[in-house]
């Protein structure tokens, strides 16, 4: 069974956290298998795109993703380590932990992405467009960083398009 954990909102200190490396042995752990599936359950219930540990309240280094694009499964991301590449790009930008806002934030085009998947098997994930994006909004997350700290006329989201900004 998986369950809908409750999402933090901007203010809580655990959202402002650097959140610390999983231990590769606790990977297989009942209870790690549990938060992994509580996320994507959390995810999808929102709904959002992506969803960062510390955005439930517990501090480690993973995060799940589901852009539903047709070169990316979903997939759960532990003790990620990033790499951009490409031009810098102005996105709209929303978060799950600031509701019913977006902003305008500038990012990388393009990530390669390595980690762990919930079997504690080497990943290497690359991509652009949402993917990329995402990626970059959920690193940041483990660092104790919202798109907030430097995204441009964060405002309401108003249209329907806005509403419809990844939130992740
Ligand atoms: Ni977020």
């Amino acid at each position: 069974m998986a369950y809908v954990r409750e999402i933090l909102t901007e203010g809580h200190p655990t959202l402002r956290k650097i959140a610390k490396r999983v231990d590769p042995k606790e990977i297989r752990e009942p209870l790690f298998q549990q938060l992994i599936d509580d996320m994507f359950e959390t995810m999808y219930e929102a709904p959002g795109v992506g969803l960062a540990a510390p955005q439930v309240n517990v501090s480690k280094r993973l995060f799940v993703i589901d852009v539903r694009d047709d070169e990316h499964e979903p997939a759960v991301v532990i003790n990620p380590k990033l790499e951009t590449d490409g031009d810098e790009i102005e996105l709209k930008e929303g978060c799950l932990s600031v509701p019913g806002m977006v902003g305008d934030i500038v990012r990388k085009e393009r990530v390669t992405l390595t980690g762990l998947d919930r079997n504690g098997q080497k990943i290497r994930l690359e991509g652009d467009g949402l993917f990329a994006q995402c990626v970059q909004h959920e690193v940041d997350h483990l660092d104790g960083k919202l798109y907030i700290d430097r995204a441009a006329n964060v405002r309401p989201a108003l249209t329907e398009e806005e509403k419809e900004t990844a939130e992740a």
